[in-house]
């Protein structure tokens, strides 16, 4: 995962205004958890299009200049789909510690998806701390996932889509 010098985690955070006052709230964890956020917007109430918010922190996790991705959206839906268009990424809607520990150590998902408007701030920062501490299990996932990475390389390959 990307790290800063001093060997913090790097988070890449966005969200829609549906998603803002999560955001703010999953922000402000982030930072007690001696990770460095790269808040890629939006910073206000105005209404916005989730696809450049998904888009953006895609960027950031396929590019390498965050290690994860965590976007809100009204139900997390449409920014995870979003996010999903870059074939670098792998964005998982989670409502639950369940579906976030699974996200992560059976898809190796990279990108956190949350809807403010489906799951509580509390709820939301356990999926939050689960997705962050929950390690891949690799083994037959890994064939899987790879199986996910290969598709996306046949279906970008003649594109400018890294
Ligand atoms: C915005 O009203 C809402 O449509 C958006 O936040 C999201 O839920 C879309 O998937």
């Amino acid at each position: 995962m990307a790290t800063t010098a001093a060997g913090a985690r790097v988070v890449a955070l966005a969200s829609d205004h549906a998603g803002l006052g999560l955001k703010q709230e999953l922000h402000d964890l982030l930072r007690g958890l001696d990770v460095e956020v790269l808040d890629l917007g939006t910073h206000g109430a105005d209404s916005v299009d989730y696809p450049d918010y998904g888009h953006a922190v895609a960027q950031a996790v396929g590019a390498g200049r965050a290690g994860t991705g965590v976007v809100v959206c009204g139900t997390g839906i449409g920014i995870a789909m979003a996010a999903n268009r870059d074939p670098r990424v792998r964005a998982a809607v989670c409502h639950d510690v369940s579906s976030t520990r699974l996200a992560r150590a059976h898809n190796d998902a990279n990108v956190l998806a949350l809807g403010a408007r489906i799951t509580g701030p509390d709820v939301a920062a356990d999926c939050l701390k689960t997705f962050l501490e929950t390690p891949f299990d690799g083994g037959r996932h890994a064939r899987r996932v790879a199986k996910l990475g290969q598709r996306a390389a046949e279906t970008t390959e003649g594109t400018d889509i890294p």
